[in-house]
């Protein structure tokens, strides 16, 4: 299939298109680089010895889709082109709903017009908002958001939904990632964010290095096993794997699916996890909660294995082990790397 990956320079998505392409199909890549490096797409291509057609556009601009959809003929996108920062959307909501929303409406246009019908979506477990139970279900109240980022995938699902009623032709899948982690285990390609960062384990690594004193741990009072935070924490090679599979399984209508392990860690777990994979002490500083954190949010994944046949076969371990050595190997990201 000619798979067009929208964010597909981005840490998923680079992830995604060296799977793909392992698989044999050819890969399109629209990305306007806001929060990536072309060169993840040139290791991605000495990793697979294949190709990928780079366009280096944005999908709120109708033109530059047209001009990826005009190039050649395309079977299926995998729509991962977005903004992720909750912080970041607290303080510019309309920042995110141009580009999260206005941007998949002008996607969704696009390919109504090139007659193309078949979509994967990258959602959130972040639609569940604060979780009415625990493992979540693919039927629990979602939309209970508590932050810009979180409300425009929330609406962009439903958005889907309303089209594919429309347009019966469609075949749309949400996928609701839990929290991803890892690498590919070549130390090639990885998560690298910029500034000071959000979430735990590139916080934790840059601790570890030293570019950090200590790491902050957001409560220790949660109604959890040690008192800290507890995730479903998912590698990002399980999760390009399960996009393949909802690919293969694409049909007619509107559907989504939790990609998660189901299995919860701590933060001190974490901690404690990465000590022994690296050798390394990692000196914490315990905080207070940090404000919208939950104490708990865990996947029920049997409908994506029951429906998809996908499940998640990596632990913590190799999530662990594998960001890590992608950190060290590239302590700067891509930055200072080979040039196109
Ligand atoms: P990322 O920032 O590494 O990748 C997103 C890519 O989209 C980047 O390469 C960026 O340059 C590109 N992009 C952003 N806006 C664009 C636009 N208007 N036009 C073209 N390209 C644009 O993030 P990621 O972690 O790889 O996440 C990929 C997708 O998965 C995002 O939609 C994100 O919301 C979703 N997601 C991520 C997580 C996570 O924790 N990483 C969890 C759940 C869902
Ligand atoms: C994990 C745990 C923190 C940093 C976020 C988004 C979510 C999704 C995935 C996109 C929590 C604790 C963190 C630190 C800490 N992204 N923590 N010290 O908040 O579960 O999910 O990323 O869709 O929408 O909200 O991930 O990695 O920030 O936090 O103690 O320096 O680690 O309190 O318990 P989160 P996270």
């Amino acid at each position: 299939m000619n798979v067009l990956i929208t964010g597909g320079a981005g840490y998923i998505g680079s992830h995604i298109a060296l799977s793909l392409l392992q698989q044999n199909h050819q890969v399109i890549v629209l990305d306007n680089l806001c929060n990536s490096s072309p060169i993840a797409l040139t290791r991605v291509e000495a990793l697979s010895g294949k190709k990928i057609t780079f366009h280096q556009g944005d999908i709120r601009r109708r033109a530059d889709l047209n001009q990826v959809f005009n190039q050649q003929p395309i079977d299926a996108v995998i729509h991962m082109a977005g903004l992720k920062s909750v912080n970041e959307s607290l303080q510019k909501p309309v920042k995110y709903y141009q580009n999260n929303i206005a941007g998949t409406l002008m996607l969704l246009e696009i390919m109504k017009q090139h007659q193309v019908n078949k979509l994967i979506f990258s959602s959130s477990a972040t639609v569940y908002g604060v979780p009415e139970k625990i493992p979540l279900c693919e039927n629990c109240d979602t939309g209970n958001t508590t932050n810009p980022y979180g409300a425009s995938k929330y609406m962009v699902e439903k958005i889907m939904g309303e089209v594919v009623d429309a347009q019966p032709e469609l075949a749309i899948t949400a996928l609701r990632y839990f929290n991803p982690a890892g690498a590919h285990p070549s130390g090639q390609i990885g998560e690298h964010p910029e500034g000071i960062p959000n979430n735990l384990l590139p916080y934790l690594f840059q601790v570890a290095n030293g570019q950090r004193g200590n790491l902050p741990v957001f409560g220790d009072d949660y109604e959890t096993p040690d008192g800290t935070g507890v995730r479903d924490y998912i590698h990002v090679m399980d999760l390009a794997e399960g996009h393949i599979q909802a690919l293969n399984h694409l049909k007619p209508g509107y559907r989504h699916y939790n990609l998660g392990t189901g299995q919860g860690y701590s933060v001190l777990e974490i901690v404690q996890m990465f000590e022994q994979v690296s050798g390394k002490h990692v000196p914490v500083d315990m905080r207070a909660r940090r404000p919208g954190d939950v104490a708990i949010c865990l996947s029920d994944p049997g409908q994506a294995k029951k429906e998809l046949g996908w499940q998640a076969t990596r632990g913590l371990e190799a999530m662990l082990r594998d960001a890590w050595r992608w950190h060290t190997q590239n302590p700067q990201g891509y930055m200072g790397s080979e040039t196109l």
